[in-house]
């Protein structure tokens, strides 16, 4: 899924902030840019610092509006989570590959750790219901999983601490076999497990990569990272990559 000419939006009105725990949120805008799963924006919300605008993924968007699910981390996202209703944003977007979705065929597995749940609803929204499980990894109390659930498509949870669902990494309760094809989002060594598991099972896995970015459009190279056919930047050649193409242990 490709932009070639990402829209530049000024001012995006905040309709809709919610908190959905401790430190994961839900913002809405008045944008009618779109964008397809897996691809993202650059988002802007405060005067002076940070300098750069950062990366947040689509999490849902229509003709009108678009929704990013986002984890408070640092700077930015804590000035993030502190625009009220009728404030104003900057993004930049939608830019990226998103997710191949036309090679997601058979019964297809989403497996997401934390905050990498935020693409989910986008893309399981793409997707006929009954094909797709939702294999998702939180540390404590899940988020974003009931709004899976009113798609009628099939969410297993772990958590790290026991609160909910299976005990452990998400990664435990995956079985490749059990699908045709798999999409990985979260941090990097539960990805790499994820596109291991899958390489082993013979089964196509699409990877969606996290890196630092600075321009979001492909001109700094800061968000390079290392594949079998050499550098490729996350921002433009992807986020979203064949996973058996990526060298992950770098
Ligand atoms: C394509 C893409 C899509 C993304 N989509 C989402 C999303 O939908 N929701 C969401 O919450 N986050 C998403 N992120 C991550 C998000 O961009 C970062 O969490 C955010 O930039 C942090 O900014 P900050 O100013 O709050 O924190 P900073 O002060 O910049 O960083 C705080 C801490 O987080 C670490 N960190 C920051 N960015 C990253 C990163 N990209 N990877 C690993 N560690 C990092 C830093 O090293 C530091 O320790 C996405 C990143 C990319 C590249
Ligand atoms: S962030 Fe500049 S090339 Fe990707």
């Amino acid at each position: 899924m490709t932009n070639p000419t990402p829209a530049y939006v000024e001012g995006a009105t905040v309709l809709l902030q919610e908190r959905l725990t401790d430190d994961v949120y839900r913002l809405t805008v008045a944008a009618t840019t779109g964008g397809g799963p897996g691809q993202f924006y650059m988002v802007h919300a405060w005067d002076r610092e940070p300098l750069l605008a950062r990366p947040i993924s689509i999490h849902s968007v229509d003709e009108d509006t678009v929704s990013f699910l986002y984890q408070v981390r640092g700077r930015g996202t804590e000035l993030l989570a502190r625009l009220d209703e009728g404030g104003e944003v900057t993004l930049t977007g939608p830019l990226g590959h998103g997710f191949y979705t036309e090679e997601l065929h058979g019964r297809v597995a989403i497996v997401t750790g934390g905050i990498g749940i935020a693409p989910v609803f986008c893309l399981a929204s793409t997707l006929p219901p009954g094909d797709v499980t939702v294999i998702a990894g939180f540390k404590s109390t899940p988020y974003a999983v009931a709004e899976l659930l009113t798609l009628g498509v099939d969410v297993q949870v772990a958590t790290e601490d026991g609160c909910e669902g299976t005990r452990g990494f998400c990664t435990a309760i995956f079985d490749p076999t059990a699908f045709d094809t798999v999409v990985t989002c979260g941090p990097i060594p539960m990805m790499a497990r994820v596109a291991q598991l899958c390489a082993e099972a013979v089964v196509p896995c699409q990877a969606s990569l996290e890196a630092h970015m600075a321009c979001g459009v492909g001109a700094c190279l800061g968000c390079s990272f290392p594949t079998v056919s050499g550098n490729k930047r996350v921002c433009a050649d992807g986020p979203v990559f064949d996973a058996a193409e990526v060298i992950w242990h770098a």
